[in-house]
């Protein structure tokens, strides 16, 4: 995983609960890197699995509620330190529906090694969308997150559900519908 993953999620932690919780779940947490990240390298990803479930005991919050968070939070993040990745696009559907062909495309380019999750689209009208989120990582609802923001920052909303087709999560459908 890719140290703007982990160099994000630390600074969540740090605004959301404190630079004390940060300093704990390094410590409680089994990193190899010793909790130094940089944006360009890449990590285990059983650093992040770690650092959340110390998060988790830490917080006393559901490991998915805490990475739902970090999507919201994540989208900024990447939105700011790639903006050309994202300000081609002129609604949430449409980046949305260009993640997989053209986004994460365009991610690989920027980071060889990270490793991607795929979208398969199933369905797509002017205000819905209905695609399918695949990964080993199982981080659906890192996804959720993105997705959320993705419509904020077009300054709307929109109602998102989602089903696991895996139980692990590592392939989950979400049917979207834009409000308003
Ligand atoms: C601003 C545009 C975006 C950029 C620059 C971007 C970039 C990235 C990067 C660098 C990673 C980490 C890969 C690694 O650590 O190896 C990642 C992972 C991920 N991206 Fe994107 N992304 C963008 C938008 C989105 C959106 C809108 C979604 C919405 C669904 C999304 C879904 C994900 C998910 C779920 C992962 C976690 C990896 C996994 O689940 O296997 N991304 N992205």
């Amino acid at each position: 995983m890719k140290g703007v993953v982990f160099t994000e999620f630390l600074e969540m932690v740090e605004l959301k609960f404190g630079l004390e919780v940060v300093d704990t779940i390094i410590e409680n947490s089994n990193l190899p890197s010793e909790g130094i990240y940089t944006s360009v390298g890449t990590y285990s990803f059983n650093e992040m699995v770690s650092l959340i479930t110390s998060l988790s005991d830490e917080v006393k919050a559901p490991m998915g509620d805490l990475i739902y968070a970090f999507g919201l939070y994540l989208f900024n993040g990447l939105g700011s330190a790639h903006p050309e990745v994202i300000e081609n696009y002129t609604n949430p559907i449409s980046l949305l529906y260009a993640i997989e062909d053209h986004i994460h495309v365009h991610v690989k380019k920027l980071y060889p090694e990270a490793e991607l999750p795929t979208f398969k689209i199933l369905d797509k009208t002017e205000n819905s969308i209905t695609m399918v989120y695949c990964s080993s990582r199982g981080l659906y609802r890192l996804a959720h997150g993105l997705i959320e923001k993705t419509f904020e920052h077009f300054n709307g909303t929109a109602t998102i559900t989602y089903e696991l087709l895996k139980e692990d999560g590592t392939e989950v459908k979400f049917d979207i519908i834009q409000n308003g």
